[in-house]
C-alpha cells in the first residue's frame, strides 16, 4: 500500500470526436498509420467525456488499470505500447537535460482509473476519448510535454484527434517512423457556434465486427478502399477544411455525408462484406434526405462509425423541427428512460407539409434516444483533489 506522500496523481478528461472525413484502413498495423487522413469534430466534454487519474509512486509493485471500477488486463497490447511510448518520451526528455537526470518517478510503476459519463453500453465509440485521456493524463504525471499523437494513436488511431478541440485533422504523414503522422487543430470550439450535433442511439441487434479487424480487411480486399485514399480523400481533406473555415454548412454538411457513405461503401466491397448500418439506420438517412428537400437546401447530415448510431450535425435554429420529424418517425418508447438527453430542445410542431414530405411509416423505438450536444474543447486537467478516480492509497475510491 503507498503511503499518503509518495504518491503522485493527476485527472484529466478527454472528448470524444466524430470524424467527417473518415479514417480506415492502417499502412503500419504496429505504429497505427493510417493509409489516409482525416478529419473531426470534437464534442462537448458536458455531454460525452473520459475522466482518468494517474498516480504513480514507488511503493506500487505493478502497473495497473481500472475501467468503470473494473480492473482490466494491463498487459492489453495496445495499453502497454501507449505506457512504453510515454516512458521513452519521459525518459527522452531528461536526457535532453531539461530536468534532472533520470529522475526516480520514471521507474515508479502506474495506477489508472477511468470512467466515463455516458453508457458504454449504448455502442457509442469511447475508445478515442479514453485513449486521449490516458496519454494526456500519464503525460501529465510523467512530466512529458511533447505531442502526444503517437501515444494516443497507439490506442486507438482516432484517438489522436482528441487531444484537441474544435475542429481537427489527422495528417497521414508520410514518413515510415510515423514522426510526421500528427493531429492538428485547424479551428477553435468557438468557431462555429451555431452548429450543433444530435447523436441518435439507435437499439444495436448485434456487437459489429470490431473497428481494427475490419479495416485490416478492407484494406486487404476492398480496391474501392484504395481509390478512395489515394484518389478522393486528398481533395476532401481540402474541401472540408474550407468548408469549416467558411462556416459553408452546405458544403459541409453534403461533404459529411458522402464521405460517410463511401466509407461504408467500402464496408461493402470489403470481402467477406462487412455491414455497419441497420434498417434503422438507413431509416434515419431517408429521414434527412426528406428532411433536406423538403427545404430544398442542406440543413441537417448524417454520418455513421463502425455501428449503426447516426450523428446528425445541423444548425442551433433547426434542431427543434427535426427533432419533431425524429419524434414522428420512430416515436419514442416509454422503457424508462429519457427520450432527450444533453443541451435543452425547445419543443416544436411538426407541420402538416413536413409530414407529408417525409412519407414515412413511423417505427417506434427505432430510435431510443437522443443526446444533444456541441463543439467542444480538448482534455483539461482539473485541479480539484476530490476528483481524482484513485485514493490515497492507489486504489479505486468507492463509487459515490
Ligand atoms: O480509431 P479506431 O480504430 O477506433 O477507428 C475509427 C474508425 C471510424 O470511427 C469508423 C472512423 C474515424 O475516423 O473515426
Amino acid at each position: 500500500m503507498a503511503s499518503e506522500k509518495s504518491l503522485v496523481a493527476v485527472t484529466c478528461t478527454a472528448p470524444v470526436n466524430i470524424a467527417v472525413i473518415k479514417y480506415w484502413g492502417k499502412r503500419d498495423e504496429d505504429l497505427v498509420l493510417p493509409i489516409n487522413s482525416s478529419l473531426s469534430v470534437t464534442l462537448h466534454q458536458d455531454q460525452l467525456k473520459t475522466t482518468t487519474t494517474a498516480a504513480i509512486s514507488k511503493d506500487f509493485t505493478e502497473d495497473r488499470i481500472w475501467l468503470n471500477g473494473r480492473e482490466e488486463d494491463v498487459g492489453q497490447p495496445r495499453l502497454q505500447a501507449c505506457l512504453r511510448e510515454i516512458r521513452r518520451l519521459a525518459r527522452k526528455r531528461s536526457s535532453a537535460g531539461e530536468e534532472d537526470p533520470l529522475p526516480l518517478s520514471l521507474s515508479y510503476k502506474v495506477h489508472i482509473a477511468s470512467v466515463n459519463n455516458f453508457p458504454t453500453a449504448a455502442g457509442l465509440a469511447s475508445s478515442a476519448a479514453g485513449y486521449a485521456c490516458l496519454a494526456y493524463a500519464l503525460a501529465r504525471v510523467y512530466g512529458v510535454e511533447s505531442d502526444l499523437s503517437e501515444v494516443a494513436r497507439r490506442g486507438s488511431g482516432s484517438a489522436c484527434r482528441s487531444l484537441y478541440g474544435g475542429f481537427v485533422e489527422w495528417q497521414m504523414g508520410e514518413r515510415a517512423d510515423g514522426k510526421d503522422s500528427i493531429a492538428r487543430q485547424v479551428a477553435p470550439e468557438s468557431h462555429w457556434p451555431e452548429l450543433r450535433v444530435l447523436i441518435l442511439v439507435v437499439s444495436a441487434e448485434k456487437k459489429p465486427m470490431g473497428s481494427t479487424a475490419g479495416m485490416q480487411t478492407s484494406v486487404e480486399t476492398s480496391p474501392l478502399l484504395r481509390f478512395r485514399a489515394e484518389s478522393v480523400v486528398p481533395a476532401r481533406m481540402a474541401e472540408m477544411t474550407r468548408c469549416v473555415q467558411e462556416r459553408d454548412f452546405q458544403g459541409f454538411g453534403q461533404l459529411t455525408m458522402k464521405d460517410s457513405n463511401q466509407f461504408h461503401a467500402t464496408c461493402l466491397d470489403t470481402f467477406p462484406p462487412i455491414s455497419y448500418l441497420s434498417d434503422t439506420s438507413r431509416r434515419i438517412v431517408h429521414l434527412v434526405h426528406r428532411f433536406n428537400a423538403h427545404h430544398g437546401q442542406t440543413k441537417v447530415a448524417y454520418t455513421f462509425d463502425a455501428g449503426p448510431n447516426a450523428v446528425v450535425f445541423t444548425l442551433d435554429d433547426t434542431v427543434p423541427e427535426f427533432v419533431a420529424a425524429v419524434r414522428h418517425c420512430f416515436p419514442p418508447e416509454s422503457n424508462g428512460d429519457k427520450f432527450l438527453k444533453g443541451l435543452p430542445i425547445r419543443p416544436a410542431p411538426l407541420s402538416d407539409e413536413l409530414r407529408a414530405a417525409l412519407d414515412v411509416d413511423p417505427t417506434p423505438g427505432g430510435v431510443k434516444y437522443i443526446i444533444a450536444t456541441q463543439v467542444g474543447p480538448g482534455p483539461q486537467t482539473l485541479d480539484d483533489q476530490h476528483a481524482h478516480l484513485l485514493g490515497p492509497d492507489g486504489l479505486p475510491k468507492p463509487a459515490a
